[in-house]
């Protein structure tokens, strides 16, 4: 597992469990940064770094199944999330990532079968004032209300595949 981590990931988990006086309280970081490396926490993750930090997998593997956030299976070449919280809810937030979820063909907090998106529903991604916003991978698209889902699905992803193409 160690050696499949990208070189700075390493770097980042030692001088973070150095943080800490007790090593295991830096459980919650080591998985967001490993995800954030590999995209997702297997189960070799969980066993290593359970044994960086000197505890029982089990206690590593209650907390990915705890946290939602945590994800336990690849995601998809292109990570969609859709923002549900209150200014992009009354926007059409849900309306739109219903659209999304048939237009992509992937169910929400799934994957789609040919592996190219995830799809989530998340809380607020900090773009109120443009809502409905969805964020694709690092970007942030704004104002992706209903009527433009088509238009904006094949702008921002050229290559897929429509129903009618
Ligand atoms: S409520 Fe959607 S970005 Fe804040």
């Amino acid at each position: 597992m160690e050696t499949t981590l990208k070189p700075e990931t390493l770097t980042q988990i030692e001088a973070l469990i150095g943080l800490y006086p007790e090593k295991r309280s830096a459980a919650l970081p080591l998985l967001h940064l490993v995800q954030e490396d590999k995209g997702y926490i297997c189960k070799g993750a969980i066993e290593w770094i359970a044994q960086k930090l000197g505890l029982e997998p089990i206690s590593i593997f209650e907390l990915v199944t705890f946290y939602p956030m945590f994800r336990q299976a690849p995601i998809g070449k292109k990570h969609v999330k859709v923002c549900r919280t209150l200014s992009c809810a009354l926007a059409g937030g849900y309306t739109v990532c219903e659209r999304l979820k048939d237009i992509l063909k992937c169910n929400v907090g799934g994957t789609s079968a040919d592996g190219e998106y995830t799809l989530e529903f998340v809380e607020c991604l900090a773009s109120c004032g443009t809502a409905p916003v969805v964020m694709v991978d690092e970007v942030l698209h704004e104002d992706v209300k209903l009527d433009k889902v088509e238009k904006w699905v094949a702008e921002t992803f050229p290559n897929h595949k429509s129903e009618s193409a």
